[in-house]
């Protein structure tokens, strides 16, 4: 709730790196997810992270999360942060509420491989 009621790195980034997309089928809610990546010591990490999430109160603070633990990461660790990995952040969510933290992970995902295509 509290992340939730004070989400975290939330908005929308004009000049981000890229942006990932990712709808729930199942409820239609949206996330999209700004990166900001810079090079330091030779890996590329991310500098800078934003989300904008139209959805449920638990798909907020699953965003609001996700920009938290991936902040100043390298990609590859950033990429294998998982749903589970969210959701027991927040001690957990109710059962019928788990499908949403897909949403914010996945949309990462997403904007990882955007940002390894433009820069091939
Ligand atoms: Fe749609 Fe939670 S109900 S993401």
């Amino acid at each position: 709730m509290e992340h939730f009621r004070n989400p975290r790195n939330m908005g929308e980034m004009k000049d981000a790196d890229a942006i990932g997309e990712i709808g729930n089928p199942v409820c239609g809610d949206i996330s999209l997810i700004y990166i900001k990546v810079k090079e330091e010591n030779g890996e590329e990490i991310i500098n800078d992270i934003s989300f904008q999430t139209f959805g449920c109160a638990a798909a907020i603070a699953t965003s609001s999360m996700l920009t938290e633990l991936a902040k100043g990461k390298g990609l590859d660790e950033a990429m294998n942060i998982s749903r589970d990995d969210v959701a027991n952040s927040l001690d957990g969510l109710p059962p019928i509420k788990l499908h949403c933290s897909n949403l914010a992970a996945d949309a990462l995902q997403d904007a990882i491989k955007k940002y390894r295509e433009k820069k091939k």
